[in-house]
């Protein structure tokens, strides 16, 4: 029933400022669908290079003032096996939009990391070619993350000013087509993003079936143009998560960091009202702190061994189960195809 929600129903639970039925109601879809278990997806943040000059993003090729780093393959693989050892099964690559990063290179990597640790890779390095995204497919990646930010094409335009909606699309319809597990997303508390965006955002994740959205907070930058633009709220990012549960049904939907960021107990909060997966950060600790997409990140003084055990604990501490196996997506075509 709550999968047939219209767009109006949808437009005023986002207005309703009693959120309470709303939670409860998500958390019981996510418990039937999804179960209590949690996935862990291990995140590298591998280079913090970007060509691309997004106005809400830190590591935009503007900001002159953020120290550069690109770790190395064997940096790479390290952290990666670091990752196993702690017990993850799957892995987040993610960079900027970096061309000191070749596709072979990164192809490279995934072959040897799918190869020599028994890991579920997802790759999250933005915008490529049909051909670029095929070749990591060839390689082995199991997944690939690339958020749609927003579904109003002229907030898009205005936002990404080297991308269109249509372009980004595309590339989210290229990497289902290969068979990637495909995560998309928006940010929440856009400046001149409305409440009935965010309405075409959940319809928009119903109709497109993908295997996880994540859903997070602006959070505004002090070194972009969008650095005197007021924070994503707590409450309306929540109502979009349970939305969304109630939209998707069995969508993954992490409690991500940008939550966690805004609000302490953000993640926890997102983990009952819809959300069935955390992101932990395995990026070696000295490179943490200039992976600044925003500011105030969590996580920054931590290493990949303290992110485990914080995560561990709030798990126990929600009565949630730590999720067995690869945490593959829980969408009917993948099951099929086993
Ligand atoms: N506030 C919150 N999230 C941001 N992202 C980028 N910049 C910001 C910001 N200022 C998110 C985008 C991107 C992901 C890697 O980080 O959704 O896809
Ligand atoms: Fe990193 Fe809690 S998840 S310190």
């Amino acid at each position: 029933m709550y999968q047939n929600l219209t767009k109006d129903e949808i437009l005023s639970k986002l207005r309703d400022p009693d959120s309470s039925d709303l939670f409860a109601e998500a958390d019981r879809v996510r418990k039937q669908y999804c179960g209590d278990e949690v996935h862990l997806r291990a995140i590298i943040e591998f280079s913090n290079y970007c060509k691309r000059d997004c106005l809400y993003c830190g590591l935009r090729k503007s900001n002159g003032k953020l120290t550069r780093y690109r770790m190395t393959v064997d940096e790479i693989f390290c952290a990666a096996r670091n990752a196993q050892s702690l017990g993850y099964q799957t892995i987040v690559l993610q960079s900027g939009e970096d061309d000191g990063f070749s596709t072979d290179e990164l192809c490279g990597l995934v072959r040897k990391i799918k190869k020599e640790l028994d890991l579920a890779i997802t790759l999250s390095v933005g915008e490529k070619t049909y051909e670029e995204y095929r070749a990591m497919k060839e390689a082995g990646a199991d997944r690939y993350l690339l958020k749609i930010e927003t579904t109003n094409p002229e907030l898009f335009k205005k936002l990404k000013p080297d991308s269109d909606l249509e372009k980004r699309s595309q590339c989210l319809e290229n990497l289902k087509n290969l068979g990637f597990q495909v995560g998309s997303g928006v940010m929440v508390g856009l400046p001149g993003q409305t409440l009935e965006d965010l309405t075409d955002d959940i319809c928009f994740f119903r109709e497109s079936d993908f295997d996880m959205i994540g859903i997070g907070p602006f959070i505004p930058h002090p070194e972009t143009p969008l650095n005197q633009a007021k924070k994503g709220e707590l409450n309306l990012v929540l109502k979009v998560v349970a939305l969304t549960r109630l939209a998707t049904l069995n969508a993954h939907l992490p409690a991500t960091t940008a939550i966690g960021t805004i609000d302490p107990a953000g993640r926890q909060k997102a983990l009952m009202c819809g959300a069935n997966i955390m992101m932990p950060n395995a990026t070696p600790k000295q490179y943490r702190r200039f992976y600044e997409i925003y500011p105030n990140k969590i996580c920054i003084t931590e290493n990949p061994n303290d992110c485990n055990s914080c995560i561990q604990n709030m798990l126990r501490s929600l009565g949630r189960k730590l999720g067995a196996g690869y945490g593959h997506s829980l969408k009917r075509s993948m099951v099929k195809k086993g």
